[in-house]
């Protein structure tokens, strides 16, 4: 049969039709091109993944039914529901399915995790360990350096970089700064310390890595200022447990010593790797920090490390000062700004100059 032959199906507001093989349910028309939607049964009793039908003809096996519709997807409300998991197109049908993903695309989930650990780290920051549901439909992934959002019992939300990779299954990773000042900060610590579960959304957030679209000839830098280490922690661990020999370097900057509150990890990293190199910055050490290392701003510390910045990828984990203070540091360095990556990005624009 040649393609043109084939029933098209199109999906919600997308353009491109998905070709139907003959007798293939809409669910599995959907599925095969790589597109979720909500299921269960696939026999037609749970109902769950009802679709609209707003053009065209179906024929739907349980409950038994001949589905026909020509309205438009602006007709709002209007439309024949049917069963994804029952219908079989007979004509090239547009349908509008809630809940519909794109290939690639992933399902935000909220969770409730068991709280492993509290541990405080140094001064004002806390390792937080989460376990996530061992059930199946419960079950979420996640790219290194994505971020989870806390849900409190009233309601309230804050955002934690996901401090561990992957590969580390359902083990969770957060390391939650406490400000003292902050009413939110400390009604977050304080229920992560005197509860057994917590509410969570994830996955979230633009910034991520993944090993196996890492150019071969690409040097990686992971800069990070106080916690936006976590953020690092989760790319880096990933990157080691995919085996990535490209260079990289890791920028870890704070305002004092104490502040670089994991100090012997990245050093591990690097001793244990020769490609990566670990670059430890201080910006205000003062006479009581102990610090003996660099004094210098991250941005400033890689702009003098590269002669050139053309090849190499930046993920960035700060403020938006930090963080754009970075880019316009990179760029007097050849670096594009598709280059960078930062969670920056998706709410804080890039000031005036
Ligand atoms: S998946 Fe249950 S009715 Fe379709």
């Amino acid at each position: 049969m040649n393609k043109k032959s084939l029933i098209q199906l199109r999906l919600n507001e997308l353009t491109q039709p998905l070709l139907c093989n003959p007798d293939e349910t809409l669910l599995q028309v959907v599925e095969r091109y790589g597109y979720r939607m909500p299921r269960s049964c696939q026999n037609g009793v749970c109902q769950i993944c009802k679709y609209t039908l707003l053009q065209g003809e179906a024929l739907q096996r349980y409950p038994e039914q001949h589905l026909k519709a020509s309205i438009g997807q602006s007709n709002e409300g209007a439309g024949i529901l049917g069963l994804a998991c029952t219908s079989v197109p007979v004509r090239d049908c547009w349908v509008n399915i809630k809940g519909l993903k794109c290939p690639g695309e992933q399902e935000v989930k909220r969770l409730n995790c068991d709280i492993a650990q509290v541990e405080k780290l140094n001064n004002d920051v806390y390792r937080v360990s989460l376990v996530l549901p061992a059930t199946a439909s419960q079950s979420v992934s996640y790219y290194a350096g994505q971020y989870l959002e806390i849900v409190m019992p009233d309601g309230q939300q804050a955002a934690f970089s996901i401090g561990s990779a992957p590969e580390a299954g359902r083990n969770l990773e957060l390391h939650v700064r406490h400000a003292s000042e902050g009413k939110l900060s400390t009604a977050i610590l304080t229920h992560l310390q005197h509860s057994k579960n917590v509410e969570v959304e994830l996955p979230k957030g633009d910034c991520f890595l993944q090993a196996a679209n890492i150019a071969k000839d690409q040097t990686i830098i992971l800069a990070a200022a106080s916690t936006g280490f976590s953020q690092v922690k989760s790319m880096m661990e990933h990157l080691l447990a995919s085996g990535v020999k490209n260079p990289i370097h890791i920028y870890w900057g704070a305002r004092v010593a104490a502040d670089l509150y994991l100090p012997e990890l990245p050093k591990q990293w690097a001793a244990e790797n020769d490609n990566v190199t670990y670059h430890p910055v201080v910006s205000e050490p003062g006479d009581s920090c102990g610090w003996t290392g660099r004094v210098d701003l991250l941005p400033d510390a890689i702009k003098h490390d590269f002669a050139t910045l053309e090849n190499v990828e930046v993920y960035a984990s700060g403020s938006p000062p930090m963080v754009y203070a970075l880019l316009d540091a990179c760029e007097e360095k050849g670096l594009k700004k598709v280059q960078m990556h930062s969670d920056v990005f998706a709410y804080a624009p890039r000031p005036e100059k």
